[in-house]
């Protein structure tokens, strides 16, 4: 087995860039190492371009909606409103108005953002709250108006908008409206609804809308969103007030009174979405701008890649055993501590500093062994505990919804916004027309125990009233050695989001591929507990599955796929290359604004 020994950062970028990797050149796609059976060639990802803007969305309806803004000279933040309010419509199962989100911003004149629209625990919230009378979590984290926590989308959107937008803000929400009123119902919409009827039947507001008569709209229908359209125009006509206060507060308000629910008007009105410092680390000359906490995204990608920056990885094939060992090594020593410090940074400290520090990225590329796995249980936080529990694990989820645009000056933006499990908490409130979400289960609601993802967090991340519940969500953007925009990307899938975003991030930077390529390259997920890889259906080459098992590790092939992943790559011409992740069937929008001809 060849040895792969951790090199100093330096050295490898001088090697990299001697081949290319490091100077934002792109190569053809690589050889992603996957059966010929894998449902997605890199091949048959083919991207969209685009010269004067890009939007990509998990739906062509929103893409489109996004891209009609940049065609009118609005900026990638207009667009971000404008997409996000239509996937509210288009996209129930996880676009929204009912959850929350994060949005990195970077413009073309270098500012960087990162806003914080995460959802908070209502003040009536109280740590063991989802705790039944033995002691263990309920399905009230889960399912139910007790789930909920203070949506943020709204106030996130106008904040957005506040600080960088141009348009006026009615004319980003009117085409939500619109939609509202009435749509084709398409096959990805279709297809949602129908595998989700047991669900959308528990609550009759959610039945009413999702399934009128008895039964999910089909391809073809319209579909009317009545009191979701009267919604949007008080929030078009409002602003945030229209949300937050006056008739959808009341509605809100009364849907939690109905259903047993503990949010009032005084939690809706004591909503804001600050501004965050972004995380920003080196990767191989490139920079990484994603998400800080109540983000776990940002950190834990910044000690994923940082460990692996130690690592000749082009040196490697792609999905080779030493390509999955080390990153799995690198994986499962980044979870543990984002499972353990990682929280809400207005309750807890956080110690970013030392986790994303290169001195830390040592010691952790120190201690893994290239011959054999290291076992989860002796994989500890790096910083010794904050808090030790019991632990145990539980199923995961696949959620949320990622969107990413480019306009065409070069100001980027990435949004993963959530609602939490697909159709959240599957309450919708009566007479607003909105689901819930279910983000309460992002606590933990147990220190020591999973929730639905499986992740079995710490005493950092316990419930507090107004406190935000961790997230995994990682939108993230990605400069050249310029300091140029190279890559807008974000994922949904829980905590699957963290580990799919630095699989893109590596195949962009690592191994050279084109934005098709890397977003239909096979992935990985490894989260510490359950101390398993998780691959995708046919996903991994059946030598490369028992090379690993000769080293220690536990391997599972997921039944589906892996993440829903949204991207956009700035080419050396300035041309932009979008690619909807074909696992879920999104679209990439280019924009080409026709321009006068000079004689
Ligand atoms: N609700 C999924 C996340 O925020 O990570």
């Amino acid at each position: 087995m060849p040895k792969l020994a951790p090199l100093p950062l330096l050295h490898v970028c001088v090697a990299l860039a001697a081949a290319g990797a490091c100077s934002g050149t792109m190569h053809a796609p690589a050889d992603t190492g996957a059966p010929a059976s894998w449902a997605f060639p890199a091949d048959q990802v083919v991207p969209t371009y685009g010269a004067d803007g890009m939007v990509s969305t998990t739906d062509r309806v929103a893409s489109e909606i996004g891209a009609e803004v940049l065609r009118r000279g609005g900026n990638a933040v207009d667009a971000a409103v404008a997409t996000h309010f239509a996937l509210a419509v288009v996209n129930p199962e996880a676009g929204n108005i009912g959850g929350g989100g994060f949005m990195i911003v970077r413009l073309a004149d270098g500012t960087t953002a990162a806003l914080d629209f995460r959802e908070k625990a209502p003040l009536g919230a109280t740590r063991d709250m989802y705790l039944d009378s033995s002691g263990a979590v309920s399905e009230r984290a889960l399912v139910g108006h007790l789930a909920a926590g203070v949506p943020g989308s709204v106030a996130g959107m106008w904040e957005a908008h506040r600080r960088f937008g141009s348009l006026p803000w009615a004319d980003l929400v009117h085409p939500a409206i619109n939609l509202a009123d009435g749509i084709v119902v398409h096959a990805r919409l279709a297809s949602s609804l129908r595998s989700h009827v047991e669900e959308l039947r528990r609550f009759p507001a959610t039945s009413a809308i999702f399934l009128g008569d008895g039964q999910p709209p089909r391809v073809g229908d319209r579909f009317v969103q009545r009191d979701l359209a009267t919604t949007l125009r008080r929030i078009a006509r409002d602003g945030k007030d229209g949300f937050y206060h006056g008739e959808t507060a009341a509605l809100i308000e009364a849907e939690m009174r109905r259903g047993g629910g503990i949010m009032t008007r005084d939690d809706l009105a004591a909503y804001n979405a600050p501004w965050r410092d972004p995380i920003v680390f080196e990767y191989r000359d490139h920079t990484v701008i994603s998400m800080p906490p109540p983000s776990s995204g940002g950190i834990t990608l910044a000690q994923i890649l940082n460990t692996l920056q130690g690592f000749d990885l082009r040196s490697l094939d792609y999905h080779s055993p030493d390509h999955v060992h080390l990153w799995t090594e690198a994986t499962k020593r980044a979870f543990v501590d984002r499972n353990e410090y990682l929280a809400d940074p207005d309750f807890v400290p956080q110690p970013t500093r030392e986790l994303i520090s290169d001195g830390y990225a040592l010691r952790k590329r120190a201690e893994i062994d290239m011959d054999r796995a290291t076992p989860s249980a002796r994989v500890l936080p790096g910083l010794g505990p904050f808090a030790r529990t019991a632990r145990t694990a539980r199923r995961e989820g696949e959620n949320t919804t990622h969107y990413s645009i480019v306009d065409r000056s070069g100001n980027a933006v990435a949004v993963t916004t959530t609602i939490n499990s697909l159709y959240g908490n599957l309450v919708t409130v009566a007479g607003a027309g909105f689901l819930l979400n279910n983000e309460m289960d992002d606590f933990a609601a147990l220190p020591g125990t999973a929730n639905q993802f499986g992740l079995v967090q710490g005493e950092a991340n316990a419930i507090e009233p107004g406190k935000r519940m961790l997230s995994a969500m990682t939108p993230t953007i990605v400069l050249d050695p310029a300091g140029r925009v190279k890559l807008v990307t974000g994922s949904p899938g829980g905590p699957t989001i963290i580990t799919t975003v630095a699989q893109i991030v590596s195949n962009v930077v690592d191994f050279g591929m084109d934005v098709g390529g890397a977003t239909a390259a096979p992935r990985l997920h490894h989260q510490h507990l359950p101390d398993t890889i998780v691959y995708e259906r046919a996903g991994m080459r059946a030598g490369t599955v028992a090379a690993l098992r000769a080293r220690g590790h536990a391997l599972r092939e997921r039944s589906g796929y892996q993440g829903d992943t949204q991207s956009i790559v700035v080419l050396p011409d300035g041309r932009l290359a979008g690619a909807a992740d074909p696992r879920r069937g999104g679209a990439a929008v280019g924009v080409r604004v026709a321009r006068p001809v000079v004689q």
